[in-house]
């Protein structure tokens, strides 16, 4: 019932903007932000030529026009206040300036994130804003800051509650808005005090679990809860891909349009995961709608890692105009483990723009595997049989158009063709040009991958999985009419 009646609020206030609502707090992220954050790869080695060269490479690479729009400082930028209490941007490594950074990468087509910690200082023990917010948020205004990514170490204890610690970061809500500046607010409290249950009064998104690790499945004692808890009271870091997936699974159905759950940065490029982990973790981000912010250093970007990051009928499921988080609708456990994981397998489902359906089937197990998911399950209801259950479907497989090696070398180098002398443009979508959603109402090939069988009414999906891998397909009605032309191309796809 609650779920049911967030739903109307929302689709009210997206379908009649005029709607009087207390949520989402602005009209940012409607679709998950995509851009990417320099933590993962970098830590505290940032600079100025840092993210303008990161921002161009992306911009060659097509990235930019993917989606990816928000590069993102994370810590260590500052070196304190001056006399009047403003912060102050360490000289030595942004020495223009940041509001010379934010003009250079709005030239470039990108949009500037920002960092600050909701305590008195940050996780890297610089100053945090705890007591300044009004006045940081005038400074980070001043410097054309379109996003503000803001943590929560040394936060003086006030938290422990949903009220004291919400009542803490709406505080910047409330100082980021009087700057009359949109500035897309991005909470990192690590799950603490349930985020989920009150960010959407206060922010974008909002952290749900400890940061991740370059790891699928590794339990680490930094990173104390399994993964199956609903309240996991001590964060921590190092938390695997699975370890986050897992504590997303009884809340992932309280994203929304504007305020997001954020599985945390990716990891894909980074050299802990094989290509099928990866796959496996960013199939998973975008279909729970976590934001996408890229992690990776993308000087020594591979082909595989951006082959993933550019998948566009991946990503046309995390940018979907419905905004409809998948949900979990079971999950087994096998004997096939590995040294680290529980040995389990999974099936997501949830629905897509158009009347379409996601479904993914996740093997965590240690070997390849059959895994089947019927109609019923994909579609369930609480109570009866799904309507859906009765029509035939055609079965796209998202992952099935992948950009080959060669061709995702080729770009990386910075040729236009690929290998074989065809135009990398036909691997891409460009939604600078045409928004995720105009292209999905005009079944932009690209975007739906490969038609590979269908699934008659009442039916079951039945596909192998490789190990630590997914199968990740969206379902259409065939009954659904789609122009001779778009079938053609993809059939030939
Ligand atoms: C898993 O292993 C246990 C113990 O060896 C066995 O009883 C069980 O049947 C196995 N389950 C499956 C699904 O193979
Ligand atoms: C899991 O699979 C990997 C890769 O196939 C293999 O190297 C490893 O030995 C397996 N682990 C176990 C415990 O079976
Ligand atoms: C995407 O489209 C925009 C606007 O038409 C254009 O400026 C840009 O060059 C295109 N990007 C790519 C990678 O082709
Ligand atoms: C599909 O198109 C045909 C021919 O234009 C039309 O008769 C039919 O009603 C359409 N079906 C649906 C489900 O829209």
């Amino acid at each position: 019932m609650r779920r049911s009646s967030l739903f109307t609020a929302v689709t009210a206030f997206i379908a009649f903007q005029k709607v009087e609502t207390v949520y989402p707090i602005n009209d940012l992220a409607v679709t998950p932000a995509m851009g990417w954050n320099n933590w993962n790869a970098f830590d505290c080695s940032v600079n100025e030529h840092l993210l303008l060269s990161t921002a161009e490479k992306m911009a060659a690479m097509g990235l930019r026009d993917a989606g990816y729009e928000y590069i993102v400082l994370d810590d260590c930028w500052s070196i304190g206040r001056d006399k009047k209490g403003n912060l102050r941007h360490d000289p030595e490594k942004f020495p223009h300036g940041m509001k010379y950074v934010a003009e250079k990468l709005h030239s470039l087509g990108f949009r500037f994130g920002m960092y600050s910690d909701a305590g008195t200082y940050t996780c890297a023990r610089y100053v945090g804003s705890l007591g300044y917010e009004k006045q940081d948020a005038q400074t980070f205004a001043s410097w054309d800051v379109d996003y503000l990514k803001y943590d929560n170490c040394y936060n003086e204890g006030l938290s422990g509650t949903p009220k004291i610690t919400s009542e803490r970061y709406r505080t910047m809500t409330e100082a980021l808005k009087a700057t009359g500046r949109p500035i897309l607010y991005a909470i990192c409290n690590w799950g603490e005090d349930y985020p989920w249950k009150w960010g959407h009064t206060v922010a974008n998104s909002w952290r749900m679990s400890g940061d991740i690790y370059d790891s699928f499945d590794r339990p680490d004692p930094r990173c104390p809860c399994t993964g199956d808890e609903y309240d996991c009271p001590l964060p921590g870091s190092h938390c695997s891909a699975m370890n986050i997936l897992n504590k997303a699974a009884s809340i992932s159905h309280t994203s929304i349009p504007g305020a997001w759950n954020d599985l945390d940065m990716l990891e894909v490029g980074n050299g802990g995961m094989d290509d099928e982990e990866y796959k496996t973790h960013f199939s998973m981000w975008a279909a729970l709608k976590s934001p996408l912010l890229m992690g990776n250093d993308v000087n020594i970007m591979d082909a595989k890692a951006l082959s993933i990051l550019n998948n566009p009928a991946v990503l046309a499921v995390s940018q979907d105009p419905v905004g409809a988080p998948a949900v979990r609708r079971w999950r087994y456990f096998v004997n096939d483990t590995d040294e680290f994981d529980q040995g389990e397998i999974q099936m997501w489902a949830g629905p897509l723009f158009g009347g379409d359906q996601l479904v993914i089937l996740l093997n965590a197990g240690n070997n390849s595997r059959t895994m089947t998911a019927t109609l019923v399950d994909v579609f369930r209801v609480a109570t009866g049989i799904p309507k859906e259950i009765k029509e035939d479907w055609d079965i796209y497989d998202l992952w099935a158009n992948r950009m080959d090696d060669a061709t995702a070398q080729s770009v990386i180098d910075g040729s236009t063709t690929g290998e074989d002398g065809a135009n990398v443009a036909r691997f891409y979508y460009n939604a600078t040009k045409t928004s995720y959603k105009e292209g999905l109402a005009a079944n932009d090939p690209l975007l739906l991958g490969k038609l590979t069988g269908t699934v008659e009414a009442g039916g079951a999906i039945e596909t192998e999985v490789p190990r630590h891998g997914v199968a990740m397909l969206r379902l259409r009605k065939r009954s659904a009419n789609i122009s001779s032309e778009t079938l053609l191309a993809i059939q030939h796809a």
